[in-house]
């Protein structure tokens, strides 16, 4: 699948069909996830592979997410802040872990669904237990915990007109070109909703 098929085909999956995957295919995703953008070259993430139903239930207890259990591989994607820190050292202070494992994580979710596979990024959940379960140090912190599986479907998913979210010049400023059709569809604000389904 092309990279821009598999970015707007990608959707938050959380029923996932009881099917093993294989180790190569892992590979892939967690390859594509370490060519994501790096704040100066940092690479701050981790990866901790989950296979044991013991500890999927056990982080999804600390997300409060029934759901999470259900996954065939759970990925808990953790920075790694002496190496974050090292390389932004001098700046101003900001969340820069979050946004390096934020870019991996979406290569993750990308890759995946190219290789027809859905997935979830649960960012809520008690850092502390997840801490305590994946034990991770003091130093690396776990930011997203990644739900990957063959899905029962992939839903259908739907985002707003691309119109709405662009500015000419400044911000306010309609864009006044002809947006075609296929970006600029309308829809129903309410829907929104379905995404949480
Ligand atoms: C900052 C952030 C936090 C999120 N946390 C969770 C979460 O804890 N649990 C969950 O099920 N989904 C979580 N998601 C995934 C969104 O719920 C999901 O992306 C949303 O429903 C939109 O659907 P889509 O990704 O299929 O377009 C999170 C997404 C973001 C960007």
């Amino acid at each position: 699948m092309e990279a821009k098929e598999a970015i707007r085909k990608r959707k938050c999956v959380q029923k996932y069909l009881d099917k093993p995957i294989s180790l190569k295919v892992i590979y892939e995703i967690l390859d594509c996830a370490r060519w994501a953008q790096t704040a100066l070259g940092a690479q701050s993430w981790e990866f901790i592979i989950i296979t044991k139903q013991e500890t999927k239930i056990k982080l999804a207890e600390a997300a409060n997410q029934e759901w999470i259990s259900g996954a065939s591989v759970i990925i808990v994607v953790a920075s790694n802040k002496e190496r974050i820190e090292f390389t932004m050292k001098g700046h101003p202070p900001n969340n820069y872990a979050v946004m390096e494992i934020s870019a991996a994580v979406q290569n993750m979710q990308v890759a995946a669904r190219s290789l027809g596979l859905g997935t979830c990024a649960a960012f809520v959940f008690d850092h502390k237990q997840v801490q305590e379960i994946v034990k991770t140090p003091k130093n690396v912190d776990p930011i997203s915990i990644v739900t990957l599986g063959y899905p029962k479907e992939f839903p259908q998913n739907q985002r707003a007109p691309l119109g709405e979210f662009m500015h000419k010049e400044q911000f306010g400023a309609p864009f006044d070109e002809d947006i075609p059709n296929k970006y600029n569809k309308k829809w129903n604000r309410n829907s929104l909703i379905h995404l949480l389904g």
